[in-house]
C-alpha cells in the first residue's frame, strides 16, 4: 500500500545540500562498507588529540556482546563544541538565551565568553574535588550556566548525569543515589511560565534520602532567598576564586560522556549510559544532514536540557558545529499563545523543533496567535517525541510555515543519541504522519512477534539491525540490563520497543510503543513507575495504570486502583492519590483519570490483563476481546460501569 498524500520538495529546498538522489548514494555508501565510512566520517567532522584507526567494533550477539566506535582514538567532546570554533568563529554567537519573563533583555554568549564561562565552572569543579570518571548530577533550569555545567564536566572528563527540573526530590534522589553522584549542581529558583521552581530547596529534600551526596553547588538564578547549609557553595562566590583557563582533559572515545536517566516496562528508571566520540560524532552528523544546517542560522530545539533532545539538539550538536542555539527559559503558552512565534521573530529563528503536544497545545488557541507575527525567518520545522497527527502536521506545514518550511519528524530514542529515521530536508518528500527514511548508517527492520523478518509493506516490531556510532553504550551499574533489555527480545537485533508500519513507498509510520512505557507529552513513562508510586499510599492494595489517547498530550495516564479494606474511595482520596504521584515522581506523572476498583481483571496465574484496561480507558468497551481466561470475568462489569468518562 502505497499512501496518496505526498508533499514534494519546493521552494528554498530544491537547493538543500542532500537531493534525493545524493540521499540514495549516502545511504548506500553507509550501508555497503559502514567501517570506512563512518571513520570517515569521524575524522572529517571531529577534531582529534589521536585520530582513531577503527571505525565500528560490535557484535549483538550474546556470546560476544560488546560495541565500540572508533577505539583507538582520543578527543575532548567540549573542545570539539567550542575550542576549535575559537580561531575563526570567536565572535559568533554560540547560545541566544531568551528569559521566561519577555520585558527581560535576551543574552548572547559568544564562542569565546562561552570558552571563558566552560572554563571557570571547570575550575571550580576541580577544586571541589571533582575529576575524570565522577558522576555530577545537574537539577537546573534553562539559564545558560547549565550548558556551561554540562559542558564543564565533558572538559574535565566527568560524567553528567542530567535531572530534568520538574522531577521530584524521591526522584531526584534516586537518580543521585543510583549512579552515586557526590556533587550535585542546582539554582535557587527556576522560573517558567511567571511561577518559581523551587530547585534549592527540593535539592535539600533529596539530600536527606542520597547520603552520597557531599557538595551542592548552588547557581543565584532568581535572586531568591534560600538556606544555605555545609555543603552548599554559592557557585559565584566559587568562582570569584578560579581563572578561565582550563585545558581540555583527553579522553578516550569510549569514555562515558553522560548518563540520562529514561523510563522503561519494568522497574526504575534506566541511567542510559552514552560515550564520548560515537555520541558526538552522532549529535554533529545528525544536526548537520537533518536538519542542513549552514553557519549563521539560528536554531531553536524547544526541549528541556533534561530530556535527550535538550542533550543533543540544544547542546551536543549545534555546538559542535559551531552553531548558534537557542536557549527559552520558558513556556511556549506564555505569557499568551504568541509567545513561541515571537521569539521566532525577535531572534530570527531559521529553525524551530518541537514536540506535537506543544503543536496541539498551540493550535487549540486559534490561527490568530501564529497569524499577527511574521515568522518569516522560519525556514524548517522539527517536530520530535511522538507521532505527529496529520491534523497538528498540516498545521504547523501550512499555518506556521506558510508552506514554505519542510517538517523534520524527526524518530529516535534516548537511547539512540540522535535522530535515526526523519525526512531529511530537500532530500525526501513528506508524507505527514511519517517518519520517513532512515540516516545513512541506520538500518531498521520490521519484525513480527516471533521475531520473523517482515519484508516490503508491513506492519510489526521495529529492530535496529547494525550498530550505529550514537548507540547508548550501556545501563549504569547493570549491564546485564542492557542486554536483557534491548537484544533478548529478538536475538541478534537492538529493539526499539516501538511498533511501526512500512509502506510500499518505503517509507516508516511509528504506530507507538508495544510495551508498557507510555507517551505522555513527549516524555516517557513507565507504567510500572506510577504503579509502584501508588502502591507505596497507605490507603492501596494494588494499582494497574495504562495509556488513553488524550487531545493535547497524546497519551493521558489512567490509573485503576483498589484500596486496602476499609478504605473509601471518594473525591478527597482521589485527590490525594493523584497528589501523591505528583510528589513521589513529579507532575509529568499525574493520573489524568483515576478509577477506584473492587478489583483488577486477572488471569488465573495471577497476571494482571492490561489489554482489557487499555480497552476500557479508551472507551472501548464494547470490543473486550476474549475475557474466558480471567479468574473472575465479573470484575469486567463493575470497571465498565465505573469507568471515567
Ligand atoms: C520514544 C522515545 C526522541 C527524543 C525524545 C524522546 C517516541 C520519539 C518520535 C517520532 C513517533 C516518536 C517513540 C520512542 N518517539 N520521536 N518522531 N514519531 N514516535 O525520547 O523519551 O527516549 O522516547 O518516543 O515511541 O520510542 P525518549
Amino acid at each position: 500500500m502505497t499512501d496518496p498524500e505526498i508533499y514534494p520538495i519546493t521552494g528554498d529546498w530544491t537547493n538543500a545540500s542532500l537531493d534525493p538522489r545524493k540521499y540514495e548514494d549516502l545511504y548506500e555508501s553507509a550501508a555497503s562498507s559502514p567501517g570506512s565510512f563512518w571513520l570517515d566520517q569521524a575524522t572529517k567532522r571531529l577534531d582529534w588529540i589521536t585520530a582513531p584507526t577503527i571505525g565500528g567494533d560490535w557484535s549483538f550477539a550474546k556470546a560476544d556482546f560488546h560495541i565500540k566506535w572508533f577505539a583507538d582514538g582520543q578527543l575532548n567532546v567540549a573542545a570539539n563544541c567550542i575550542d576549535r570554533h575559537l580561531a575563526k568563529h570567536g565572535d559568533t554567537v554560540a547560545i541566544i538565551w531568551e528569559p521566561d519573563e519577555p520585558s527581560e533583555e535576551p543574552r548572547r554568549i559568544t564562542y569565546r565568553q562561552l570558552h571563558d564561562e566552560v572554563g571557570r565552572f571547570a575550575n571550580v569543579l576541580k577544586v571541589h574535588g571533582v575529576g575524570k570518571g565522577d558522576r555530577v548530577t545537574l537539577y537546573m533550569p534553562m539559564i545558560p550556566e547549565a550548558a556551561y555545567a554540562a559542558l564543564a564536566c565533558a572538559r574535565i572528563g566527568a560524567i553528567h548525569s542530567v535531572v530534568f527540573g520538574g522531577f521530584s526530590a524521591d526522584a531526584l534522589a534516586g537518580r543521585i543515589e543510583d549512579c552515586g553522584s557526590k556533587i550535585v549542581i542546582t539554582a535557587d529558583e527556576g522560573r517558567r511560565g511567571g511561577k518559581r521552581i523551587k530547585l534549592k530547596a527540593c535539592v535539600d529534600e533529596a539530600a536527606a534520602r542520597a547520603p552520597t551526596l557531599e557538595t551542592v553547588i548552588v547557581v543565584k538564578a532568581t535572586g531568591a532567598e534560600v538556606a544555605m547549609g555545609p555543603r552548599d557553595i554559592w557557585y559565584h562566590e566559587a568562582a570569584a576564586g578560579v581563572g578561565s583557563d582550563c585545558p581540555a582533559e583527553t579522553m578516550a572515545a569510549e569514555d562515558p560522556l553522560f548518563i540520562l536517566y529514561t523510563s522503561g516496562s519494568t522497574g526504575k528508571p534506566k541511567g542510559v549510559l552514552h560515550t564520548s566520540a560515537g555520541y558526538l560524532l552522532w549529535a554533529d552528523f545528525t544536526f548537520k544532514i537533518a536538519f542542513d544546517y549552514k553557519p549563521g542560522q539560528v536554531f531553536w530545539c524547544a526541549a528541556d536540557i533534561g530530556w535527550v533532545t535538550g542533550h543533543t539538539y540544544l547542546l551536543y550538536g549545534p555546538l559542535s558545529n559551531g552553531g548558534t542555539t537557542l536557549m527559552y527559559e520558558g513556556l511556549p503558552t506564555w505569557p499568551d499563545a504568541s509567545r513561541i512565534w515571537q521569539v521566532v521573530d525577535r531572534h530570527k529563528v531559521h529553525t524551530l523543533f518541537t514536540a506535537p503536544t506543544a503543536l496541539r497545545a498551540l493550535m487549540k488557541e486559534g490561527d490568530d496567535f501564529v497569524r499577527r507575527t511574521d515568522r518569516s525567518s522560519l525556514k524548517l520545522l522539527g517536530s520530535v517525541g511522538e507521532p505527529i497527527n496529520p491534523e497538528a502536521w498540516r498545521w504547523y506545514h501550512d499555518v506556521v510555515g506558510e508552506g514554505r518550511a519542510p517538517i523534520v519528524d524527526a524518530w529516535w530514542q534516548t537511547e539512540t543519541g540522535g535522530i535515526m529515521i526523519a525526512p531529511l530536508p530537500g532530500a525526501v518528500p513528506m508524507k505527514p504522519g511519517s517518519a520517513s527514511k532512515p540516516l545513512p548508517g541506520v538500518v531498521p527492520q520490521l519484525v513480527d512477534d516471533k521475531g520473523t523478518v517482515l519484508t516490503g509493506a508491513a506492519q510489526g516490531n521495529l529492530c535496529i539491525t547494525q550498530s550505529w556510532p550514537g548507540q547508548m553504550r550501556g545501563v549504569w551499574g547493570d549491564q546485564d540490563r542492557f542486554f536483557q533489555t534491548y537484544f533478548t527480545t529478538y536475538e541478534g537485533k537492538y529493539f526499539t520497543g516501538d511498533g511501526c508500519r512500512r509502506d510500499g513507498d518505503g517509507y516508516y509510520w511509528i504506530t507507538g510503543r508495544v510495551d508498557d512505557v507510555i507517551n505522555v507529552s513527549g516524555h516517557r513513562m513507565g507504567t510500572a513507575e506510577v504503579e509502584s508510586a501508588l502502591v507505596l499510599h497507605e490507603a492501596v492494595a494494588e494499582a494497574a495504570v495504562v495509556g488513553m489517547p488524550h487531545e493535547v498530550k497524546g497519551q493521558g495516564i489512567y490509573a485503576y486502583v483498589t484500596l486496602n479494606a476499609g478504605r473509601e474511595g471518594d473525591e478527597a482520596l482521589r485527590s490525594a492519590l493523584v497528589a501523591w504521584v505528583r510528589q513521589e515522581i513529579g507532575p509529568i506523572a499525574s493520573p489524568d483519570k483515576l478509577q477506584f476498583a473492587p478489583a483488577l481483571p486477572k488471569t488465573r496465574s495471577g497476571k494482571i490483563m492490561r489489554r482489557i484496561l487499555r480497552k476500557i480507558a479508551e472507551g472501548d468497551v464494547t470490543a473486550l476481546g476474549d475475557t474466558s481466561t480471567l479468574a473472575d470475568p465479573a470484575v469486567i462489569d463493575d470497571l465498565v460501569a465505573n469507568r471515567i468518562v
